[in-house]
């Protein structure tokens, strides 16, 4: 009796031993397989973080192009400039951009998850456009210049204080005429990383031209407190005006870039502009 007594409690002894090791060893699996799907999700989280989610933004503009016999107007050579600056920032980014158009979609998509603002003279223009696209961001400038006055402007700046760059600012300026002195709190507030100044018309006498687009630009990018630099892109620098202007006020020395009708400038802060503040350039 004895004998099969102590039988018996090996028999238990053995039973429990292997139950404990089965189960220590599904709690051990089962631990790391949480957290192993708890890696893979962060995994997932990272580069969701990194590449982003596709939003709202970039599916109704590819639902807009994709149904649309009408493109923008700038080439695919000259919109791979700004579209290579918004990959390499690899974040989202605040871009300023002058005039709506048919690009105006792209550009916001392009820059899902940041802040596209656009700024339009016209503001018939701007409640056609933003009849089909209510999600853009809009706002109605007035230009105080017109097209005709572009070689005067040029050469009286220089004898206006106001206009001076080591001292000219935008919000309430008057007194320089190339300063948009009128626009929301919220341009003057955020620090753009890219302009594209697209607008406004600039191709007959009475159109405001680019002139204070272009000066306007030129004081916000050397306004920049946070690091790194402005990214100005201007187009049509085939007309006589904004070849002038980008080269008095954005400078070739910042020309990093020109593709068919559009040039790109990276514009330090003013801290690091080499010389004195006499001139833009
Ligand atoms: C040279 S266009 C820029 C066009 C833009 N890059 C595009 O691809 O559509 C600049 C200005 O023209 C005007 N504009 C552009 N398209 C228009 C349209 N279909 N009807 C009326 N005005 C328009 C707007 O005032 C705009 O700010």
């Amino acid at each position: 009796m004895q004998g099969s007594e102590r039988m018996k409690n090996r028999w238990f002894m053995w039973l429990l031993g292997t139950l404990c090791i089965i189960g220590v060893t599904l709690f051990i699996a089962s631990f790391m397989q949480t957290s192993e799907n708890s890696l893979l999700c962060s995994i997932t989280r990272a580069r969701q973080q990194l590449t982003g989610p596709t939003t709202s933004m970039q599916l109704r503009a590819i639902l807009h192009y994709a149904t649309s016999q009408i493109v923008p107007q700038q080439s695919l050579s000259e919109i791979t400039v700004t579209f290579d600056v918004l990959q390499a920032l690899n974040r989202p980014a605040n871009f300023l951009v002058f005039g709506l158009g048919h690009d105006s979609l792209m550009w916001a998509g392009l820059n899902a998850g940041g802040t596209t603002l656009f700024l339009e003279e016209d503001p018939k223009w701007v409640q056609t456009v933003l009849k089909d696209a209510p999600f853009l961001r809009a706002h109605t400038v007035n230009y105080r210049t017109q097209l005709r006055e572009a070689d005067q402007l040029l050469s009286s700046y220089r004898s206006e204080p106001a206009c001076s760059p080591a001292t000219a600012t935008l919000r309430g300026n008057e007194r320089c005429k190339l300063a948009l002195q009128n626009l929301p709190d919220e341009v003057y507030s955020t620090e753009w990383d890219l302009i594209m100044i697209d607008a406004p018309k600039g191709y007959f006498a009475e159109a405001p031209g680019r002139m204070a687009a272009i000066f306007s630009a030129a004081v916000m990018a050397r306004d920049r407190k946070g690091s790194g630099v402005t990214h100005v892109f201007l187009h049509d620098v085939d007309r006589k005006v904004e070849k002038v202007y980008a080269e008095e006020f954005l400078c070739r020395k910042q020309l990093v870039k020109g593709v068919g009708r559009l040039w790109h400038f990276e514009i330090p802060p003013r801290a690091n502009h080499s010389r004195d503040d006499e001139r833009f350039c």
